[in-house]
């Protein structure tokens, strides 16, 4: 891969934590593709490496101190902002983070992200307590929901010898997400699609439901990649901790019942329904107005019911829209996905073991395997749902051409 980023100016903002080291090797990296790379550094990045390194690397000054002129400009943030196609902020720290959600503007790189205007990709990375404490995960969202793409932290072991989320993702990883960026393809505009995501709660009593483990994460992942590519999305949510992305109707509901009136209400205005959700198979055959009592019935409580099943009769209301589904399955995968794609009349099904605990529910990555009606099978490795979003959204722009 080379020349990807070719004409291409990036702004590569690097923060104070310990993989700041990392970023040097990304600078490289950007500038093997193409890029010209500027490099801007918080006051604390200087802790972990030299702006020296960058400037060697880069052959530019590197933006440091507000109050030191570059040449003989003293604007030079504005003059760094202005040229910049692209600012990729890595590693992000959790300072860093706190500071661009805020606005806050007391150095070299909060400076230059507030005065910038165009396109951000920012990189966390830190501890696995700092990255789940709530108050990071609202920043984050708060980015997201300005439309900051975010390359989510790697599950690993991380530099303080703690294993869990935070380590900063594959540079190889976050080098393809930038040029994602400058590759947004336009086959979806104008294109009305649905995406159906997260799980359902089927209420109990007032106080309990039953519900599963989707996090909601690859139907987010695909609402959003598919309005990045012109499409006018309606994102059906079930109950998730995301953030809607920007410039997607988004409407939520809790239960199977009210996914598939929601379903049913957009439905014929659709070119595509992609149904990720993870609708529940069953609810409760009686909901109880009052919270059930524990020792009723010696815990023998729940009558169950199968719920109605959306993609079944979808089926049955198909005037050329393509319809989409998953098949989430723990054995069989294969077999399984392949009988529902038959059975519910779909064009095609995204297949996954969530056996495999490195995908799957609640995973920032999915392994699949596409089949179509034709039964033409397309095998897919371990990836971020970003990148699996858009592999589907190619597929699913062929079909809507063909027809
Ligand atoms: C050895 C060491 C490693 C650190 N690593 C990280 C890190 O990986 N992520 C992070 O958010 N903070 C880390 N910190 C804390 C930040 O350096 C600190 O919050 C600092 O204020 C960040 O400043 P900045 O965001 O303005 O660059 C580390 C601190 C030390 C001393």
């Amino acid at each position: 891969m080379s020349g990807n980023l070719k004409g291409k100016n990036i702004v590569l903002g690097v923060s104070g934590g310990i993989s700041a080291y990392k970023s040097a090797d990304l600078l490289r990296l950007l500038m093997k593709e193409g890029a010209t790379v500027k490099v801007a550094m918080s006051a604390n990045a200087k802790k972990f490496i030299t702006p020296l390194t960058f400037r060697a690397l880069s052959g530019s000054p590197v933006y440091q101190n507000v109050f030191e002129e570059i040449g003989d400009d003293a604007m030079e943030h504005i003059r760094f902002a202005e040229q910049a196609d692209l600012m990729a902020v890595v590693p992000a720290s959790a300072n860093s983070i706190a500071k661009m959600a805020h606005g806050l503007a007391d150095d070299a790189l909060s400076t230059l992200f507030v005065s910038f205007s165009g396109k951000v990709l920012v990189a966390p990375a830190m501890n696995d307590k700092m990255y789940s404490n709530p108050a990071v995960t609202e920043n984050i969202n708060k980015l997201k929901s300005r439309g900051i793409f975010i390359v989510e932290p790697e599950y690993g072991k991380l530099a303080c010898g703690a294993e869990g989320k935070g380590r900063l993702a594959e540079l190889e990883i976050i080098l393809k997400e930038i040029i994602a960026q400058f590759c947004q393809k336009a086959d979806l505009a104008g294109k009305k699609i649905i995406v159906t995501a997260g799980p359902t709660r089927e209420p109990i009593d007032p106080v309990r439901f039953i519900s599963n483990r989707s996090s909601g994460k690859m139907g987010y992942a695909i609402a959003s990649e598919a309005s990045k590519r012109g499409g006018e999305v309606t994102l059906i949510s079930g109950p998730t901790n995301l953030v809607s992305p920007p410039g997607i109707e988004t409407l939520y509901c809790e239960c199977a019942e009210e996914m598939r009136r929601l379903v049913f209400d957009k439905f014929s205005q659709c070119k595509a329904l992609i149904m990720t959700a993870a609708v529940g198979d069953f609810s409760p055959e009686n909901y109880e107005e009052n919270k059930i009592k524990k020792n009723l019935n010696g815990g023998n409580v729940l009558k169950l019911k199968r719920n109605p099943d959306i993609l079944s009769e979808i089926a049955t209301r198909k005037d050329g829209q393509i319809v989409v589904g998953f098949a989430a399955e723990s054995e069989n995968v294969f077999e399984n996905a392949l009988e529902k794609l038959q059975k519910k009349s779909m064009d095609l099904i995204v297949a996954n073991n969530i056996a495999k605990p490195e995908i799957g529910f609640g995973s920032d990555y999915n392994e699949a395997t596409f089949i179509k009606k034709d039964q033409q099978i397309r095998y897919l490795d371990r990836m971020p749902k970003t990148e699996l979003a858009n592999l589907l959204l190619d597929e699913i722009a062929e079909l809507i051409e063909v027809g």
